[in-house]
């Protein structure tokens, strides 16, 4: 995700710059150059030789130290940044840059880059809460320098509150966020991930091995994109990403109908890859059904409504893309689904070929448009994800 960009690492001297070992050893892996700018203080608390082992780089701490050419440090570093990250910020280091000051090579770096400025402020609540450094905060958002809000939890005095650093992974999809071009800015797209259950009795359910890592891939690139998302997901394991403008839970196939008809009107695009339940048990217990008194049972199924066709009868100018788990006649069966349930487009997967479909982290699949098709290679989820959103904001372009 991050080949090619050049990040800087700013680490001031809060007790959580060990945290920031583990990012640049994340960034590195992702394709970064990470060069690491560590102020007096955090030397303190790391030593420069753990950033320099893991980024394969120089760590630069000292303003005037003897220069290895003739570049000047700060200036080569705030122009060659695609973004400067500095984790953890302190007190310190934020109060300075809002004050204009420029006195070690962080700082001056920050003074000198037309790159993304995120901070990831971590400190005692109290330092924290000061109004010195809220005043310090807001003035640095209004000159659109981001912030990732620190976390509530146990801080290194013992005490608890706000002002833990957030969680490596939220700073990590922060730092992807900034990067990724916002080419659908403000679109709103809802996107339907999982499977449904349909309960038998209070203990038994129906359902199918969908995991939901399609949807929630599509949610995860939508955002970085710069759409507003809403996610409505049937039972699933995973995390929903950071930044959802709504994020709904549902069970059955009927709660997932009620949610996406109520939603539909107000979207730009739809994309439904949940696998709902396309039964029900006719008749549902309202007590566990016993085995003791049952020697056998047989349970009767009844059709679900079918969400894709519901939502294609109110499509109007909206972009609607559906999925299709196959296991033969791929593109023809799509090509009659795209027709009957007025989609602009499916991704098709075949359930049965190697690295497909349900729970594993690849696919392979073919797009399926009205009258032609593409036939992708196996690739991660994400990358699914978005190559189905290139497509979409064509469709979006061509709208336009
Ligand atoms: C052990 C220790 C831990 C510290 N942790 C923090 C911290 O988490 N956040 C913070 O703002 N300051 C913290 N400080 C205070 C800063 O190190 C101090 O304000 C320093 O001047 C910051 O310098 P810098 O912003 O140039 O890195 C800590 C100090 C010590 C001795």
């Amino acid at each position: 995700m991050l080949q090619g960009k050049t990040i800087v690492l700013g680490v001031s001297g809060g007790i959580a710059a060990y945290k920031a070992v583990d990012l640049a050893s994340r960034m590195v892996k992702q394709g970064a150059r990470v060069k690491v700018v560590m102020t007096r203080a955090a030397c303190e608390l790391v030593r420069p030789i753990t950033f320099q082992s893991i980024t394969h780089q120089p760590v630069a701490t000292e303003m005037f130290s003897e220069p290895a050419n003739w570049n000047i440090q700060h200036i080569d570093l705030a122009t060659e940044a695609d973004l400067v990250l500095v984790a953890p910020a302190t007190y310190n280091v934020i109060g300075k840059v809002a004050s204009g000051i420029a006195d070690d090579l962080l700082t001056t770096t920050i003074s000198a880059t037309r790159a993304p400025v995120l901070f990831a402020p971590a400190m005692n609540t109290k330092m924290y809460e000061n109004p010195v450094f809220q005043s310090n905060l807001r003035r640095l958002q209004e000159m659109d320098y981001y912030f990732i809000e620190p976390d509530i939890g146990r801080l290194a005095e013992g005490s608890s509150g706000r002002g833990r650093l957030a969680d490596n992974d939220r700073i990590m999809e922060e730092v992807i966020r900034a990067l990724v071009p916002k080419d659908l800015p403000g679109t709103r797209l809802l996107v339907t991930a999982g499977p449904t259950q349909e309960f038998i009795d209070p203990v038994r359910i129906l359902t199918n091995p969908s995991t939901g890592k399609m949807g929630y891939a599509l949610a995860q690139a939508a955002l970085r994109r710069g759409a507003q998302v809403t996610l409505i997901t049937g039972p699933t394991h995973l995390t929903p990403p950071w930044g959802l403008k709504e994020f709904v839970r549902v069970a059955t196939t009927r709660e997932m109908l009620d949610a996406v008809i109520k939603r539909c009107l107000d979207q730009d695009v739809i994309i439904k890859a949940a696998a709902p339940m396309d039964f029900r048990p006719a008749e549902t217990f309202e007590m566990k059904v016993k085995k003791e008194e049952k020697k056998e049972l047989t349970i009767s199924l009844d059709r679900n409504e079918d969400i894709l066709e519901e939502v294609g009868r109110k499509k109007g100018d909206r972009i609607l893309v559906g999925f299709a788990a196959e296991t033969e006649n791929i593109v023809a069966n799509a090509q009659d689904k795209i027709k009957r349930k007025y989609l602009d487009f499916i991704v098709a997967n075949d359930v049965l070929a190697e690295g497909s479909g349900f729970g594993v982290d690849t696919n392979v699949a073919t797009l399926v448009f009205p009258d032609s098709h593409e036939n992708l290679p196996s690739m991660s989820k994400l990358d699914l994800a978005n190559r189905i959103l290139d497509e979409v904001q064509k469709l979006r372009r061509e709208i336009k």
